[in-house]
């Protein structure tokens, strides 16, 4: 994972962030642009881009709103004065890998750097909801599934699940 830099994503980034979860996400369950450029605005702190060094194109992102919530609820996709910036806990809203960067442990990468990152900030827990299909994908990555989670983002059924840092 040498060829990427991890860290905070810039201001000038925000158009390409909404490409890029464009690319990954139907929209049902995309981040709407508005959301999305609220989000950077607002906490650019807990947006963490995968910047591949040769190319500085952003190959992936894991971004999150800090609270002293304890579970998921939709609304913290859509509405970012939920954040608490001193909040003891991370609800995780979007994981995304380009395609072409995929099947080569970039999202592990990402989701370690990133617990690793808010782990020394003194956080003590990520939150996240996902598909079915994505559950083995984040128990390999230490994550416990809660079962269903309180969501009906886009007309779908989501898992909770969490991780202590
Ligand atoms: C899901 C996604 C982030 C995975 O990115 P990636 O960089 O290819 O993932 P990694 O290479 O780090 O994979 C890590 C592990 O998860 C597994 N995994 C990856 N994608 C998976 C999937 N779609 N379903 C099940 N397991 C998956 C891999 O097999 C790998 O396991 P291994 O270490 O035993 O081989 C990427 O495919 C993506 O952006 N998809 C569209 C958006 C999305 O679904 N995001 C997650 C929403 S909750």
């Amino acid at each position: 994972m040498n060829q990427f830099e991890f860290r905070d994503i810039l201001p000038q980034e925000v158009e390409a962030a909404i490409a890029i979860e464009q690319t990954c996400f139907p929209p049902n369950e995309a981040c709407s642009p508005k959301a999305m450029t609220e989000r950077i605005a607002k906490v650019p702190d807990l947006f963490m881009v995968a910047v591949e060094k040769s190319t500085g194109e952003i190959a992936g992102f894991l971004n999150g709103v800090s609270t002293n919530e304890t579970t998921f609820r939709d609304e913290f996709f859509t509405d970012i004065s939920l954040c608490e910036h001193a909040g003891e806990n991370i609800m995780l809203l979007g994981l995304d890998v380009l395609p072409r960067y995929r099947g080569k442990g970039l999202a592990r990468a990402i989701v370690s750097a990133y617990c690793k990152r808010e782990k020394e900030k003194g956080r003590k827990m990520l939150v996240l909801t996902c598909l079915e299909e994505k559950v083995p994908m984040y128990l390999k990555f230490g994550f416990a599934d809660q079962g269903i989670a309180n969501s009906s983002w886009g007309g779908e059924e989501w898992h909770e699940m969490t991780i202590i840092l």
